[in-house]
């Protein structure tokens, strides 16, 4: 049966990449060596890397003065690193949910913490706006897509102080002012590769803005210098990455993509709106693109179970909601394509006329 994949993370990459992996994984571009056998200081895989960097910078438009790298250690490493790097005194942080959570929690090690604003009051289903930044904090801190919740930022913050976003799970997916952040990072697992690679885009100024002595592993100009090299990096997610933003550029490149999730996302809450079983959970202001979350609607609370048989049926993976939100959840990242949403919104509609 046909399988539609809607996993959280890991999640769906388009065939031609799992194809180009599956090939790497016995022939490298042509050296007759595997690519899980070979150094990771050879020319070809610097190429990789080269290659990675620069379709990143073209398809996100990332200005000159802004470096990338790509490190273990997957996104929650990065909640340490981020403070350990650049929190002197105080830092302000959005709490949109689990991620930023437990990101504030490994920034209290490091100095003092302000919540500057919190959507906590109603579970996590809205992004709050109009807060105030404070001059004085070393940075703030947001999660621009909350996976868990469903809830998105829409526009790039303007922040008198460096803007640092973790974007692990709408990471090309729609266009972003880069110029507005100082720092921009994720887990590529979602949009871009298998698990196992982070990436993270600085801006230069922020390179000389380290504010204590650090393990060299956790110091970010580490990563610069040694362009992603200083110990062995993560060579089968990052070949996948780059292949992935190949096939990106040849689709289109972000505009395309951001056309198709756009309608892709339309689609399915339009029928979710529609549908007298099912209700969005978050504010339609602040829904995410990607993570769409959903419930049964009030008195159909007991369908659920068989929703979820029934879409199961009709070939739906990954769509049961966090445990934290419950329901439903269906990812639709960059690789998901168009047939995947329609099949889940004829299945909705069936589901209806069943229970009519
Ligand atoms: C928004 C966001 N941030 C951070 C993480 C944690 O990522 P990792 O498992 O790479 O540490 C996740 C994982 O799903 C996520 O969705």
């Amino acid at each position: 049966m046909k399988k539609y994949n809607f996993n959280a993370g890991p999640s769906i990459l388009p065939d031609v990449v799992l194809e180009a992996a599956a090939k790497a994984i016995i022939d490298f571009d042509g050296t007759g060596l595997s690519l899980l056998s070979i150094s990771h200081r050879t020319p070809e895989f610097e190429a990789v890397v080269a290659d990675a960097k620069n379709l990143f910078r073209e398809l996100l438009n990332i200005p000159d003065n802004y470096q990338i790298y790509f490190v273990g250690g997957g996104a929650s490493t990065q909640f340490f690193h981020i403070p350990a790097n650049f929190l002197k005194t105080k830092a302000g942080y959005v709490n949109t949910g689990v991620w930023t959570k437990k990101a504030i929690k490994e920034a209290k090690l490091y100095g003092q913490v302000e919540v500057l604003a919190s959507s906590d009051d109603k579970n996590f289903t809205y992004i709050p706006k109009g807060f105030a930044i404070p001059e004085d904090l070393d940075y703030l801190y947001i999660c621009a897509n909350n996976t868990i919740y469903g809830s998105e930022y829409k526009t790039d913050i303007d922040s008198p102080v460096p803007l640092i976003a973790d974007m692990s799970s709408d990471i090309l997916s729609r266009p972003v002012d880069v110029s507005k952040y100082a720092l921009i990072y994720g887990g590529a697992q979602k949009n871009l590769a298998p698990a196992g690679v982070t990436f993270v885009i600085i801006r230069d100024d922020m390179l000389q803005k380290v504010v204590r002595e650090l393990p060299t592993m956790v110091n970010v100009n580490t990563h610069v210098e040694n362009n992603s090299m200083f110990n062995t990096p993560p060579v089968f997610p990052i070949y996948v990455l780059r292949e992935t933003l190949k096939w990106m550029k040849a689709e289109g490149g972000l505009e395309e993509i951001y056309r198709r999730n756009v309608e892709k996302a339309e689609m399915l809450y339009a029928e979710i709106d529609r549908n007298s079983l099912f209700r969005g959970t978050v504010e339609k202001e602040d829904r995410s693109l990607m993570n769409i979350c959903f419930v049964m609607t009030e008195g159909n609370e007991d369908l659920a179970p068989a929703f979820m048989e029934f879409a199961k049926s009709k070939g739906m993976v990954g769509i049961k909601g966090h445990r934290l939100v419950g329901g439903f959840r269906a990812s639709c990242y960059n690789a998901c394509p168009k047939e995947s949403v329609e099949a889940l919104v004829a299945c909705m509609q069936e589901f209806e006329q069943m229970h009519k």
